[in-house]
């Protein structure tokens, strides 16, 4: 991580690897990256791939492992955000496996054999370049799932190159990271110590630079920041020990592949909804977190909940995101849409299993009233 460190990229790669590059819509000739990975590895083999979208899609993959496996390739080395990079799991796993690549995803089952991968973070947000997770669309049935694959061999983090993001993609980016530290936090108290301080250290960060992130996005301390918060927040450094939820995540998946909305901002949508329904079951972890994250410190149990909840989805909107359904014309249709395929999968999310089919359309009812 640091200022011009994409030189570095021949020293991780070996030297007799054929590499295929792979690459989002085009962002990277705009921002000079491009340029910077081509003259690192102007010495290699290599074999470019263009087009792994947002959300991206099992039918552009597929074209990749085809193109792969055509060319022998021997290395991946991923160049974007969390789309290009998870894209590219599945492109190590589908070229060593000799099925449709979608089975992946269906079996749920861990890719055992996997070409190695690299990474040049354009994005900060999914953790992807820190961690085996991967979420992958098919568009033609809009369904989205997650599957775990290989860990990336490294990842090359350069701060600058985040100055070119819209500030749509930046909102995005500090609530997923934001999420991914509650998923893993706000459950029960008394677990872990570490794990809390270590997951409050990166929120309190997080509600200290957004702000200033929204006046100077060109300010290289603010973006190194929010870059490793949310490399640490998804690496598995804040959940060991502890429980986890993750029900929110499960939801807004299914609100991007049945509507498209980037992945941060269905969690802005979800997640302050998921804790006024489940207040109780978290209420002792939210005086906690309304406490140390918001200085919540006076008011009856009640009264501090409520205020916790408040900063939270406040702090979302701050960032210039909606946060309820209806302001993305989204309605009952959905909703119900959603506790079918709950239902068909015997869903049973969030620490305590409970967010199942009939909880999660509870949840989805109440963002569905104005702000
Ligand atoms: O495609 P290009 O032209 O590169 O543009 C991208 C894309 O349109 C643009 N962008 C990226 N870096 C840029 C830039 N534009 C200007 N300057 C830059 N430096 O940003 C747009 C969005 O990129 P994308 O990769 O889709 O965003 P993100 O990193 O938020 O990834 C979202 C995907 O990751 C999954 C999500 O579900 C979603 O599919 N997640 C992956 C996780 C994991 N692997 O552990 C966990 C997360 O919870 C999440 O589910
Ligand atoms: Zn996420």
């Amino acid at each position: 991580m640091g200022k011009g460190v994409i030189a570095n990229l021949n020293k991780e790669i070996p030297a007799d690897k054929r590499v295929m590059i792979t690459f989002g819509g085009g962002s990277v000739k705009n921002n000079g990256v491009y340029d910077q990975v081509k003259e690192a590895l102007k010495d290699y083999d290599t074999v470019e791939f263009w087009g792994i979208e947002p959300n991206p899609s099992i039918e552009t993959l597929r074209k990749a492992i085809e193109l792969g496996k055509e060319k022998k390739v021997d290395f991946l080395l991923a160049v974007g955000g969390g789309s290009v990079i998870d894209g590219t799991k599945l492109i190590s796993a589908g070229l060593l496996y000799d099925g449709d690549a979608w089975d992946l995803l269906l079996t749920h089952q861990s890719a055992i054999d996997t070409v190695p991968l690299g990474t040049v973070l354009t994005l900060p947000a999914t953790g992807s370049e820190m961690n085996n997770g991967a979420v992958i669309s098919r568009h033609e049935t809009k369904e989205k799932y997650a599957f775990f694959s290989n860990f990336p061999v490294f990842s090359i983090l350069d701060p600058e190159v985040t100055f070119t993001l819209p500030p749509h993609q930046v909102a995005c980016g500090l609530v997923d990271t934001f999420v991914h530290t509650v998923e893993q936090y706000m459950t029960t108290p008394g677990q872990s110590r570490l794990m809390d301080r270590w997951a409050e250290g990166i929120l309190q960060t997080l509600v200290e630079i957004a702000p200033k992130i929204r006046e100077n996005q060109n300010d290289y301390q603010l973006m190194a920041d929010f870059m490793l918060s949310a490399t640490m927040a998804l690496n598995g450094f804040t959940s060991m020990g502890v429980s986890q939820d993750w029900a929110t995540h499960m939801i807004g998946h299914e609100l991007t592949a049945l509507h498209g909305l980037s992945h941060g901002h269905t969690l802005a949508i979800v997640y302050p909804a998921t804790l006024r329904i489940l207040r109780e079951a978290k209420g002792d972890k939210l005086i906690q977190y309304g406490e140390r994250v918001w200085n919540i410190t006076s008011g009856t149990r009640d009264e501090r909940i409520d205020a916790a909840i408040a900063h939270t989805e406040e702090f979302f909107r701050s960032l210039g995101l909606t946060t309820r359904l209806c302001e993305e014309k989204i309605g009952l249709e959905t909703i119900d849409e959603i506790e079918r395929r709950f239902n068909a999968r015997n869903a049973a999310y969030g620490e305590n299993a409970n967010v199942t089919a009939a909880m999660a359309k509870t949840i989805l009812n109440s963002c569905l009233k104005e702000f």
